[in-house]
């Protein structure tokens, strides 16, 4: 990992920020300033991106880290645990009033998801990204890094749990989801909405997290996982993947169900198979809004599923390795996990 600090003027009292670079298309470049599609993901450094934005060093004294340089796709369990060791390492001097996180967009909400659960400070701590490289006419990048820092900086974002700050809004890490493959305002928090915006300088929060986040959860980080995987249903799913997914010794698999988190039959019955040899089963949607509540009877008290609530089928995954992680088992103690975060 690299280490540098942003040159500035003197800074008198202005809050001291860590941004730790990851990679993504914030990070990108291409051959041609019109390509925004054919690029290379995480290719331009945290010194070159801070030095693109020179108004940073008015809002901010910046401490800079290159923890990856990777295409977001990649994000690995072993880098999530460096990455989150570095956050709280970094929050709990009293050096450090805020992080803010450059991230690829395509995994974006779970490693947000991830530290808003196991980050243990009330510090701000806002994920941002961008949809068009660095090279790009038209860049997003630097006025959502901006905008990042701002948050950041800002003492309304205490205690709001991880943020994303992307094309002006706030959002929570419990609620962002990307939503386009290309479009610059590609992050959304479905039925809920932002927490809120920043423009120009300005912070404001309109409404706040309700659900327990960071220092108020029972999760901390570690070095090992367990193995948690998704499968989809859809018309004519079979079992065949399930039944692969427990003979490899599998903790837990995530469902990505149609509709209300429903399962075809045939894939169902391996489900509640996998339950009766120890695997724990959630039950999500594929369909990218809404929640998945439990069934009564058939088939969550039946079979022993547990429902994902509002989270999809990504963060779901996510929750129930840290549940596992944290001890838990069976189906009561996690969909406790799934109803209380
Ligand atoms: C990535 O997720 O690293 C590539 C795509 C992006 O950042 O938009």
């Amino acid at each position: 990992m690299n280490t540098s600090t942003s040159s500035s003027a003197p800074q008198g009292a202005l809050p001291r920020i860590a941004v730790l670079a990851t990679g993504g298309t914030i990070a990108g470049s291409a051959a041609d300033v019109t390509n925004t599609a054919g690029y290379q993901a995480g290719v331009v450094g945290v010194d070159q991106l801070l030095a693109a934005v020179p108004a940073l060093s008015t809002i901010a004294q910046i401490h800079a880290e290159q923890v990856a340089s990777i295409d977001s796709k990649d994000m690995a369990l072993a880098l999530w645990t460096t990455l989150a060791q570095r956050v709280n390492a970094l929050l709990s001097t009293d050096d450090i009033d805020g992080v803010v996180i450059t991230h690829g967009t395509d995994t974006l909400e779970e490693t947000a998801w991830l530290l808003h659960l196991t980050v243990k400070s009330a510090k701000p701590v806002v994920l941002t990204a961008a949809m068009r490289p660095a090279s790009a006419l038209s860049a997003d990048g630097p006025l959502n890094l901006v905008n990042a820092v701002t948050v950041a900086a800002s003492p309304a974002a205490h205690g709001q749990g991880v943020l994303v700050a992307f094309n002006n809004r706030i959002h929570s890490a419990r609620d962002v989801v990307k939503t386009s493959t290309f479009a610059v305002d590609a992050f959304q928090s479905p039925e809920v909405g932002a927490l809120g915006w920043v423009q120009d300088g300005r912070v404001e929060f309109q409404r706040s997290v309700v659900r327990p986040h960071t220092a108020a959860t029972e999760f901390v980080i570690g070095a090992t996982w367990p193995d948690v995987e998704i499968v989809a249903s859809y018309a004519g799913a079979s079992r065949v993947a399930v039944d692969a997914l427990v003979a490899a010794g599998v903790r837990g698999i995530v469902v990505a169900g149609t509709g209300n988190g429903s399962i075809h039959a045939s894939m169902q019955q391996a489900l509640a198979d996998a339950v009766s040899q120890g695997v724990a089963v959630v039950r999500s949607s594929r369909v990218g809004s809404g929640h998945v509540m439990r069934n009564g009877a058939a088939p969550d008290d039946a079979f022993g599923f547990v429902t994902a609530n509002s989270l999809n089928p990504y963060k779901a995954r996510v929750l129930l390795m840290l549940a596992l992680a944290a001890g838990g088992t069976g189906s009561v103690a996690l969909q406790r996990a799934f109803d209380t975060y």
